[in-house]
């Protein structure tokens, strides 16, 4: 098979990651590939946002954990990297744009060796006053929203392969 349907068929979403860290190298080579995503009339407007550091993850889960309600679960699975995107919010391709860049970016990272899952559990949180902290601190224009995250690291347990139903395809 082909190295580009071997990352697709092969990526898995890991809920499970080691402590050890990506390198500078690693993170870039990822962001580069959400970079060169193919964007809406070419706006090229989705920010990425990389966070290794361990307390701003802290601090991320402890406002995830405070918009979930009593649930207790980590939203990156300890991932030692995690990238948020966002867009400007009154553009109709935002989302679609970032979910191009962010799976560009999770198969990029499968390609490289590394794990990913996909996170959109943190939107509740990042849409509300304390997502607008966030957007702040973060220095994203105050006319962007968070589309999505991915965590990325090395995992530590595998998750199991889940079919596809292949009964959406209509063939004419
Ligand atoms: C838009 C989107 C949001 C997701 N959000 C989460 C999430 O917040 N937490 C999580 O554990 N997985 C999340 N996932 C991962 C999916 O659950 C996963 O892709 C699906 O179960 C299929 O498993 P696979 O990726 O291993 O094939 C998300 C996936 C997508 C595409």
């Amino acid at each position: 098979m082909n190295p580009v349907f071997d990352v697709i068929y092969n990526r898995r979403s890991i809920r499970s990651y080691k402590s050890d860290q990506i390198t500078p190298e690693q993170l870039d080579n990822i962001l580069s590939a959400g970079l060169w995503a193919p964007t809406a009339r070419n706006e090229q407007e989705i920010k990425f946002v990389a966070v290794q550091d361990g307390n701003i993850l802290e601090e991320l889960q402890k406002d995830f954990l405070s918009s979930i309600g009593g649930e207790s679960r980590v939203f990156h699975y300890n991932a030692p990297a995690f990238i948020l995107l966002f867009g400007p919010k009154d553009f109709e391709y935002t989302e679609i744009d970032a979910g191009i860049a962010v799976q560009n970016m999770a198969l990029a990272a499968e390609s490289i060796g590394l794990n990913t899952v996909i996170i959109g559990i943190l939107r509740k949180m990042m849409h509300g006053p304390l997502g607008d902290k966030w957007i702040k601190r973060f220095n994203i224009p105050d006319d962007h929203k968070f589309v999505i995250g991915l965590a990325v690291g090395y995992k530590a347990a595998d998750t199991p392969k889940k079919d596809r139903r292949d009964n959406r395809i209509y063939k004419l």
